[in-house]
């Protein structure tokens, strides 16, 4: 199939379109590069061994130009992922986040319906379960979110909904992502924020290689197994074969399904296990609480289990090797 991908050179949209590259489809990427590198594209082609990308450098929110692309080319699904991501920034430009997100969900949904395309699969996030208390359901409903990143994933979500029940031969998926961390074992693309990193695996890398002084342990007073918050870590290479498997099982209508694995890992057993198996000391500071933060997310992976027979296979200790292979490639490069 040639499957749209919108943002398919960021850290997720690169290993989904290395997956469906292998699986035999063909991307057309649209990716404004905000967040993301050009070269990313090349090290796809080295990874998968062909080269059958299309690349549009655009902005998804540009309706004259979505039309183009879609008149030009035989699209036979979207997966959408392009969106800005950062929480703590969505607080401070509430407006960018609402009208960049929303405004691309409702423009590739537009696409769906002008060009005959049936097939969605769209990038959602566990934060729309808000404080909800864990193992999260995918029937659960949802609680308030705490920032307009959060609440403009909500509001994605409805509008595909209300599109489903409108037009009910469409055949939407959407997956909610615990935390992705790793990266392709190649080394070659992984996870590269700009400036300082606000979440924890990126920020460990950091420390490892000695960029930044030390970690920060946002409160070591939860209600978890030691203290320190506990999350649903994902290798990204499993996340990015769930979407294949969910743009292969689409059905008619509506499907939400919980992209995790099921387990909760604390803060410092992740420093641990990244310590013990990369051999690198992470020195770190117990600080305040992150006001946002709770103290526990993780997935109920059973409904993608039963209905796709997905799960995730990679471990905690294969997600801290691939992060920092990654990171120390790309330092070396
Ligand atoms: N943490 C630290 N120090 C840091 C960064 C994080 O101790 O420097 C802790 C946090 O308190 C939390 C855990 O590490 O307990 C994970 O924090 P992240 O920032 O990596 O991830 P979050 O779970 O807060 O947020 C992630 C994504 C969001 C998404 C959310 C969905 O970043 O985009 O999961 O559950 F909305």
């Amino acid at each position: 199939m040639n499957i749209l991908v919108s943002g398919g050179v960021g850290f997720i949209g690169s290993h989904v379109v290395t997956e469906l590259l292998n699986a035999g489809h063909n991307a057309i990427i649209v990716d404004d590069l905000s967040n993301s590198e050009i070269t990313t594209i090349d090290r796809i082609k080295q990874i998968t061994g062909k080269s059958n990308i299309l690349f549009y450098q655009e902005d998804v929110t540009n309706e004259a130009t979505m039309k183009d692309i879609f008149s030009k080319n035989q699209i036979d699904g979207i997966i959408h992922l392009a969106g800005y991501k950062s929480v703590g920034e969505s607080v401070s430009k509430p407006l960018l986040y609402y009208q960049n997100n929303i405004l691309a969900t409702i423009i590739l949904a537009k696409m769906c319906l002008e060009f005959n395309v049936a097939n969605f699969v769209f990038s959602s996030s566990a934060t729309v379960y808000g404080d909800k208390l864990s193992p999260l359901r995918e029937d659960m409903v949802l609680g308030s979110t705490t920032n307009p990143y959060g609440e403009s994933k909500v509001i994605s979500e409805k509008i595909l909904s209300d599109l489903v029940d409108a037009h009910p031969s469409l055949k939407v998926s959407i997956l909610r992502y615990f935390n992705p961390v790793g990266a392709h074992s190649s080394g070659l693309i992984g996870e590269k924020p700009k400036g300082i990193p606000n979440n924890l695996m990126p920020y460990i890398t950091m420390v490892a290689s000695g960029q930044l002084d030390q970690l920060k342990i946002f409160g070591d007073d939860y209600d978890t197994v030691d203290g320190s918050g506990v999350r649903d870590y994902i290798h990204v290479v499993d996340l990015a074969k769930g979407h294949l498997v969910a743009l292969e099982g689409l059905k008619q209508g509506l499907s939400i399904y919980n992209l995790g694995t099921g387990r909760g890992t604390s803060v410092f057993e992740l420093v641990e296990t990244f310590q013990r198996v990369n051999q690198v000391g992470i020195p770190y500071q117990i600080v305040e609480r992150r006001p946002g933060d709770i103290a526990t997310c993780y997935a109920d992976t059973s409904k993608i289990k039963n209905e796709l027979g997905w799960e995730a296979k990679l471990s905690i200790e294969d997600m801290v090797r691939d992060s920092w292979r990654f990171f120390a490639k790309q330092e070396s490069d």
